[in-house]
């Protein structure tokens, strides 16, 4: 509480601070402000309610197939609602990237981005870590995933710095080597993947892990996926 006072109190009266940095720190702080031109009580009274309240993770979830029934969406949506049942202060928010242009260069502006880009980006950006699930194509991510990864790689990197977890369900390699593919470009994105547990699902092997609808049904998978997005909830703790 001391601490969070003395921070807002510099920052009402330091006005050579960038007001974004301002907004960098108090998201890295989970301090929710609409404006920095508040009074001081009122700050004051934020940074209390912030100091009592448990700060919320947000993960951006992004999935790599548009198949109506996709596995790979229905691992999401387990994913988000185990967080809403066990991991309540990590909350999982479905990033459609459905909408985003093929990528070209021509569409950027000075360093602007088509509106859905800029929406995505921005998405993205204000998320603390990012879960993918995606389909194995032809040994790689399929080309919607890489879509969007290409979109956020433009500077300034949208990925840089944040924790990051994969899942896959699909055909014969269950999308392994899909897996070690996204790391790879991880690597040059600035990403930081956890190791273990990993979380590699043979979707066509009995017993039936999905439904019609491509909701998870299989009990032992929910729990892997639990260990994963527990493993996740740490790992991004520790990079904030
Ligand atoms: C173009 C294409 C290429 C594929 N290549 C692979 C592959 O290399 N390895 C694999 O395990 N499955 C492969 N599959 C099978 C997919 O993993 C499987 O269809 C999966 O269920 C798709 O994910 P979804 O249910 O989320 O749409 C391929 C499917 C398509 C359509």
């Amino acid at each position: 509480m001391v601490a969070l006072s003395w921070f807002f109190y510099d920052v009402m009266n330091n006005p050579s601070v960038e007001e974004d940095i301002l907004y960098e720190i108090a998201r890295r702080k989970r301090i929710q402000i609409s404006s920095f031109d508040s009074p001081l009580r009122e700050m004051e009274a934020a940074a209390a309610a912030a100091e009592n309240a448990k700060p919320v993770i947000r993960i951006a979830a992004i999935c790599g197939s548009l198949r109506k029934a996709s596995f790979n969406r229905g691992l999401i949506r387990a994913a988000i609602a185990i967080c809403e049942e066990f991991i309540t202060d990590m909350k999982i928010d479905y990033i459609d990237v459905e909408g985003l242009p093929f990528y070209n260069m021509d569409l950027e502006e000075d360093g602007s981005f088509p509106w859905p880009v800029e929406e995505f980006r921005k998405k993205i950006r204000e998320a603390d870590g990012v879960l993918f699930a995606s389909p194995e194509y032809n040994y790689s991510v399929s080309p919607l995933l890489k879509n969007a990864i290409d979109w956020g790689s433009r500077p300034p990197n949208a990925w840089a710095d944040k924790g990051a977890a994969i899942v896959s369900a699909g055909g014969s390699s269950a999308g392994a080597r899909m897996q070690y593919h996204l790391r790879q470009i991880g690597v040059f994105l600035d990403l930081h993947f956890i190791n273990k547990p990993e979380l590699i699902i043979p979707a066509f092997q009995p017993p039936q892990k999905f439904d019609r609808n491509g909701d998870l049904i299989d009990l032992e998978m929910k729990e892997r996926l639990k260990k994963l997005l527990l493993s996740l909830h740490a790992f991004v703790l520790r990079l904030c």
